[in-house]
């Protein structure tokens, strides 16, 4: 059975001058080629529709405005829980994750974010009880893999302080439950002693040592 790859880019930039989605497209070239039984389903978060959450829609945390309330509502809210619930199952129906960003402010454009609250959603992505919040990507084998490009190097010592984007990735998605979790780091594109045409050069290697251990 075909296996899906969701591929998502949080850029407006066009491809061709954006270094994380070149090595995201690197990615998934090189991704595919070794693993045929995939396909690949693209959400680029700068043309498509990612709602705005407010408390219309949300009667609580994780929770979708449902039945006769959303009858309800304007059909501008009902869009809003039409396409969230939309994005929702997109996600739940992939089992590889690329998302592709910058660095912007030591964490990651705010795109990002908006989609992540949008995904997260009660009894499909986590369950709510009074005692705990549990996540429940662990239903089949998922992985992800964060691709970061930034402007200067962080030595590893000091990353916890400046990756807070990698880190914020790799915190929740492994409580959702999704045990893999894979980054590539494309440091120093703005930095005159490496530049981007090395930190392009060194993320492919990177790329063929991730595609190996995934494998
Ligand atoms: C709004 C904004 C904020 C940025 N913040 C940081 C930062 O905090 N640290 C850093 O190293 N680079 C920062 N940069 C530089 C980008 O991370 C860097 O140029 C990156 O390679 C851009 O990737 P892209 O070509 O895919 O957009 C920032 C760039 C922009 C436009």
């Amino acid at each position: 059975m075909l296996k899906k790859l969701l591929y998502i880019t949080a850029n407006s930039k066009p491809e061709k001058l954006s270094t994380s989605k070149t090595i995201g497209r690197q990615f998934i070239n090189r991704f595919v080629s070794k693993n045929p039984d995939y396909v690949v389903e693209e959400l680029d978060l700068y043309t498509e529709y990612i709602p705005e959450i407010n408390h219309i829609i949300f009667k609580k945390r994780a929770e979708l405005v449902s039945g006769a309330e959303y009858e309800k509502l304007s059909e501008n809210d009902k869009k809003s829980i039409d396409r969230i619930n939309e994005l929702c199952g997109q996600f739940l129906s992939a089992d590889t994750y690329v998302i592709a960003a910058p660095m912007w402010s030591v964490s990651y454009p705010s795109i990002l974010k908006k989609y992540i609250d949008c995904i997260i959603i009660n009894n499909r992505v986590i369950r709510i009880t009074p005692e705990e919040v549990t996540g429940l990507l662990n239903d089949k084998e998922r992985s992800m893999i964060y691709i970061q490009s930034s402007g200067g190097k962080y030595p590893k010592l000091l990353s916890g302080k400046f990756n807070h984007g990698v880190e914020y990735f790799e915190d929740i998605f492994k409580f959702l439950g999704i045990k893999k979790f894979e980054k590539i780091l494309v440091e120093g594109v703005d930095t005159p002693d490496i530049g981007r045409e090395k930190a392009i050069t060194k993320a492919c290697l990177d790329i063929e040592n991730i595609i190996e251990k995934l494998s």
